[in-house]
């Protein structure tokens, strides 16, 4: 147990060991939120002052220095990951018709669905214009189908709106494409970055994987348990959306008539007017809805360690570590 103490680094840590490189990042991000169109320099700005974890950029480059410091064209990648990041968030506010992000008017709420849609468009591709100075096919492959992957994922997500018979199995697809698909990415792209093999890429990919599964599976669980205040983004917005995630799955299963009249009323209305989100919650946790979601999140988390613990003892691999608790134990 004290060895395991010892050992574990925090997740500020974590973070400290890629400092310079990320604020690397950040001024490469800088430099390359500058368009021809002013409203669209703006719109950048506002974007990256807006903050952020970070976390898949700090992802990218912990998985890097797993093997070797990061170079430049793993700081470039970092940077392409996080603006791709960042478009997609912009594209889904307007999808999601969301009005706060990182504690801030979205975008489409500043300025507008057409002008978002634009303006996520051109980081996209000022994310691939980064991406291809790397002269490099096998990372626009990987951008290119992970973009395709996260695209579907949106899609099936509209499809699947307003249904309370999802399944868990519907639930995990969505969850793999619209998240899981970018972290995978972000660690093949810190192992390419350094030159690794492909054996070494597609396990650090799995690591990945499990470790955005698990990530997801949070923000939905957050989305019921937390506030506007600590994520940054309105609670209970999910299900209001027509969204039925895990927790909600999970108690579908048990619910009775009137439970899932209940929760079939909040869908229809899009509104907690006439039950209120405290009904909503008290369901969750008749069925240990939370508890049953957050050990599945676990389960993820538990292979992302096993995967991770095959390589060799570093910092690195200790700050991915604590990255793993992190995910699980955050707030925001
Ligand atoms: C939000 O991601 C989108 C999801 C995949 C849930 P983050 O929670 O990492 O967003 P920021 O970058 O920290 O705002
Ligand atoms: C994840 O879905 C967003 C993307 C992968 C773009 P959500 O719709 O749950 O993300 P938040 O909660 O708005 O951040
Ligand atoms: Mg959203
Ligand atoms: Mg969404
Ligand atoms: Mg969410």
């Amino acid at each position: 147990m004290f060895s395991k103490i010892r050992q574990s680094t925090t997740a500020r840590e974590a973070f400290d060991l890629v400092k310079s490189d990320l604020q690397d990042v950040e001024r490469e991000i800088s430099v390359e939120s500058v368009a021809s169109v002013e409203a669209i320099t703006t719109i950048n700005q506002y974007l990256q002052a807006g903050g952020g974890k970070r976390l898949r950029p700090a992802l990218l480059l912990l998985c890097a220095r797993l093997f070797a410091p990061p170079n430049d064209c793993a700081r470039r990648l970092a940077a392409v990951v996080e603006m791709i990041h960042t478009a997609t968030l912009v594209h889904d506010d307007v999808i999601d018709v969301a009005k706060t992000r990182r504690g801030r008017p979205s975008t489409n709420i500043v300025w507008g669905n057409h002008t978002s849609v634009l303006a996520g468009d051109w980081l996209y591709m000022q994310a691939f214009q980064v991406a291809l100075r790397e002269r490099n096919f096998h990372i626009l492959d990987l951008l290119i189908s992970l973009t395709q992957m996260m695209v579907e994922g949106e899609l099936l997500q509209l499809d699947r709106l307003h249904r309370v018979d999802i399944t868990e199995a519907d639930y995990m697809e969505l969850v793999d494409r619209k998240t899981a698909s970018l972290f995978s990415a972000c660690a093949c792209l810190g192992a390419v970055a350094v030159g690794a093999d492909e054996s070494t890429e597609s396990k650090l990919g799995e690591f990945a994987w499990n470790l955005g599964m698990a990530f997801q599976l949070v923000d939905d669980i957050l989305d019921f348990t937390s506030t506007e205040k600590i994520l940054g983004k309105p609670a209970g917005n999910d299900l209001r959306e027509g969204k039925v995630t895990l927790p909600m799955i999970y108690s579908l299963e048990k619910a009775s008539a009137e439970e899932r009249r209940a929760v079939e009323t909040v869908i229809g209305e899009s509104s907690y007017e006439q039950v209120p989100f405290m009904h909503i919650l008290q369901i969750l946790e008749r069925h240990g809805a939370i508890g049953r979601a957050y050990d599945r999140a676990h389960s993820f988390t538990d292979k992302s360690r096993a995967i991770l613990a095959a390589f060799p003892e570093s910092a690195a691999q200790r700050a991915l570590n604590s990255i793993i608790d992190l995910i699980t134990e955050r707030s925001s």
